[in-house]
C-alpha cells in the first residue's frame, strides 16, 4: 500500500466494512434494481460528493439503460453534525417529468437532507422517486424518511472512506472505516 494510504488509514479506529463486502452488496443491489426497473429507463441521481464512488460502481451493476443526473446539496460544512439547513447547489440538468428517479446517496444519518430533496423533487412531476442508499445510521433519524435500497445499516458513528469524507479527505479509501475522535475532536 502507498504510504500516504497507510497514513489515512492510521486515522481511523476499525474497519466497520470491507472493499469485499460493499462489492458484494453493490452487485446484489444493482441485480435488485434490474428486476424491480424491469422494461424501464430510470434516472440515477447522484448526490454529490460523497455518493461518487458508490454511483460509479452501482451504475455499471445495473443492467438497464439508465442516465445520469448529480446535485449538490449541502447541510454540513466541515463539522460531523447536521446543521438541519439544506441548500441546493446544484441542480438537475434536465427536466424530470414523468421519470423514475432513483437518487444514489453515501448515507442518511439525520434524514433531513434527503427528505428535504425528495419534497424538492415530487414537486418537479417525476413519475417515482426511490432512494438508494450505501449506508444507513437508522438510530439517527430526525425525520420520518422510508429507504427503498440500503447496502448496509451501521451503528451512529462518523464513518469516512469509499466517497465519505471527513473535510473532503478519506474518500479514497477502498474501505469504510470509522474516523477516531481525536481526528475532528482537535478541531
Ligand atoms: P443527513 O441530512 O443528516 O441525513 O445527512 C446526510 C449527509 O451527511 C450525507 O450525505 C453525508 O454527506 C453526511 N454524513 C452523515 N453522516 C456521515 C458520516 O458518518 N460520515 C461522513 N459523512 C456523513
Ligand atoms: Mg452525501
Amino acid at each position: 500500500m502507498i504510504d500516504q494510504t497507510a497514513a489515512l488509514y492510521r486515522d481511523l479506529d476499525r474497519i466497520l466494512v470491507t472493499k469485499e463486502e460493499i462489492a458484494e452488496a453493490v452487485r446484489r443491489l444493482g441485480r435488485r434494481i434490474t428486476e424491480d426497473y424491469a422494461g424501464k429507463a430510470p434516472v440515477l441521481l447522484g448526490i454529490l460528493k460523497g455518493a461518487i464512488v458508490f454511483y460509479s460502481d452501482l451504475m455499471r451493476a445495473i443492467d438497464l439503460p439508465v442516465t445520469s443526473e448529480f446535485m449538490a446539496v449541502s447541510s454540513y460544512g466541515s463539522a460531523t453534525k447536521t446543521s438541519g439547513v439544506v441548500q441546493i447547489r446544484k441542480d438537475l440538468d434536465h427536466d424530470i417529468t414523468g421519470k423514475d428517479l432513483i437518487i444514489v446517496e453515501d448515507i442518511v444519518d439525520s434524514g433531513v437532507t434527503l427528505n428535504y430533496l425528495k419534497g424538492h423533487l415530487a414537486n418537479r412531476g417525476a413519475a417515482s422517486i426511490r432512494i438508494a442508499t450505501l449506508l444507513d445510521k437508522p438510530g439517527r433519524r430526525r425525520v420520518d424518511l422510508k429507504t427503498d435500497y440500503v447496502c448496509f445499516e451501521i451503528p451512529d458513528a462518523f464513518v469516512v472512506g469509499y466517497g465519505l469524507d471527513y473535510d473532503e479527505k478519506y474518500r479514497n479509501l477502498p474501505d469504510i472505516g470509522v474516523l477516531a475522535p481525536r481526528v475532528y475532536q482537535k478541531d
